[in-house]
This record gives C-alpha cells, structure tokens and sequence, in this order.
C-alpha cells in the first residue's frame, strides 16, 4: 500500500478541485424537483463543469477492473439506491431522496464530494436517515487528525449508525484520492477504535459513509454499475474530500452552498 502525502503544490491544487467539485452541486440544486429526470441533472451537471469550469467530470468512462465504462458524468442514487446510480429518463418525484456525486478533475487533481438532496417534502424517515447521516459523516471527520487511526473515524460512524437500529455498508468506503480518483488507503466506515492505519499530516482522504434505514446487504443492478439496498430500504450517502493538516483536518470540498457542520443530536 502506497500512501501519497501530498506536497504544499499539490495541495493547492486538491482546494481548487474540491471547491469546484463542491460547486457543481450548488449549481445543480435548484434543478432538484418533481419531474427533473435524472438524465436531465447529469446533462447539466455536465455542461456546467466542461463549459463553466472547464473541468473533467471523473466519473464518464471511468472503468476500474471489472467494470465496463461508466455511462455519465455524475452519480445519482435515488431512494433506496445506495451509491453509483446511473442517471437515467425516470422522473423524480415528490418525497425522494437523491444523492448526487460529483468528481471533476482540475489541473490533473480531483475532488470528490455528494450531498442528499429532498425532491419536493420527504417522510419524517427520510428526513431522519439523511441527517443521521450528514452527522455521520461530521463524526468520522471530527477524528481527522495526525497520531488518530482511520479506524477511529470508522468507529465513529458505525457507533452513531447503528446506535439508532441503521446499518453500515461494507462493500465501499471512503478512498485516498489526489492524481488518481481512487487511491490508497480505504477508509472504511466501521471498525474499531484505534484500529487501522495511523493518520498523518499531508494525506488527503474521502469520508462517504453509505447508511441504510433497513438491513447492510447490497444488490447490484444488472447496469453493472447502480448499487441498491437488497432489503429495499432506504439509503443515504454524503461526502467529503478532507486534507490532514498539522493539528486536525481542512475539508477541501466547500463552497458557498456547502451545508455548515451540524449540531449533533443523534
Ligand atoms: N464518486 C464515487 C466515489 O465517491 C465514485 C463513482 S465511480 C463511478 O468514490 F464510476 F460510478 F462514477
Ligand atoms: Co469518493
Ligand atoms: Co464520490
């Protein structure tokens, strides 16, 4: 396992990629209602980074080993779809719950972040899982910091998870990324307390935890590429791309629509 520490270059470059990345999903927001295909906000998404920002979107045709080249250039997982939904002519609808994942890559670095979007006004579940899990995601980044493990951040999010009867996906994690959209290490979202690989100052990492309101197993969908809850239950998903600073963390994925850190209360 290689693990890239990332020059002070290299690093301004990963906040330029980041922000935009993060400004996609500003962009795309106000698109997010009843009736939009998901086809529709992948088109836009598109055009915004390629003509906008002038920014590759990571994701069309990327195709790791055992995959065939995926289709779009943004992920969208609605409902009970947990991660790498192929955007596609269905409409969404009143009471969904939609994540959108972006990946640009800007001056040959990529930034990396999804958010949960509402179509119209979700159930009181919904509602719950989603923040549930933005505050998951806020909880493993509190433990980002040099002499932490990643298997603090695991702990973390799998303790706030299942603490409410939610399960913890296993099958994909979160993933160093800088030159390569996916890197070493894997930063899993469950696991031990100060178990695993020692965090240090200059790595650049994902946290995306994937919580399901039902059971953790998976379905893959023969697209050969969307991921479901095989149970049917409801999924949600945020991410961010954070650097290692000398004393804690900087989430690089932030912009002016970027949610603020929560008050915690699960
Ligand atoms: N953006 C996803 C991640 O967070 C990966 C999507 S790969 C794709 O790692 F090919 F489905 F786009
Ligand atoms: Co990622
Ligand atoms: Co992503």
């Amino acid at each position: 396992m290689k693990i890239h520490i990332k020059t002070p270059e290299e690093i301004e470059k990963m906040r330029v990629a980041g922000r935009l990345a993060s400004e996609v999903l500003d962009y795309v927001t106000p698109y997010v209602q009843p009736g939009v295909t998901t086809e529709e906000l992948d088109t836009l998404c598109h055009n915004y980074m390629v003509d906008v920002q002038k920014t590759i979107p990571a994701p069309l045709n990327y195709a790791p080993s055992g995959h065939s080249p995926y289709p779009k250039s943004i992920c969208t997982s609605v409902n009970n779809q947990i991660c790498h939904g192929v955007p596609g002519q269905k409409k969404l609808k009143n009471g969904d719950i939609v994540n959108i994942d972006i990946t640009v890559i800007s001056d040959g670095y990529h930034g990396d972040t999804s958010r949960m979007f509402f179509v119209g006004e979700p159930s009181i579940q919904a509602r719950r899982l989603c923040e549930l899990t933005w505050e998951a995601l806020w909880r493993g980044i509190d433990q980002v910091k040099p002499g932490n493990h990643l298997g603090d951040i695991g702990h973390a999010i799998q303790k706030l998870a299942e603490g409410v009867g939610y399960s913890v996906v296993r099958e994909f994690c979160g993933h160093g990324i800088g030159k390569k959209f996916h890197e070493d290490p894997q930063v899993l979202h469950y696991g031990r307390a100060g178990s695993g690989l020692e965090i240090k100052q200059g790595m650049i990492f994902t946290i995306e935890p994937m919580i399901n309101a039902g059971k953790a197993a998976i379905r893959h969908l023969p697209d050969g590429w969307t991921i479901t809850t095989k149970d049917n239950s409801l999924s949600a998903q945020w991410e961010h791309t954070i650097l290692v600073t000398e004393d804690g963390h900087e989430v690089l994925t932030l912009s002016d629509g970027a949610p603020p850190k929560p008050e915690y209360r699960f």
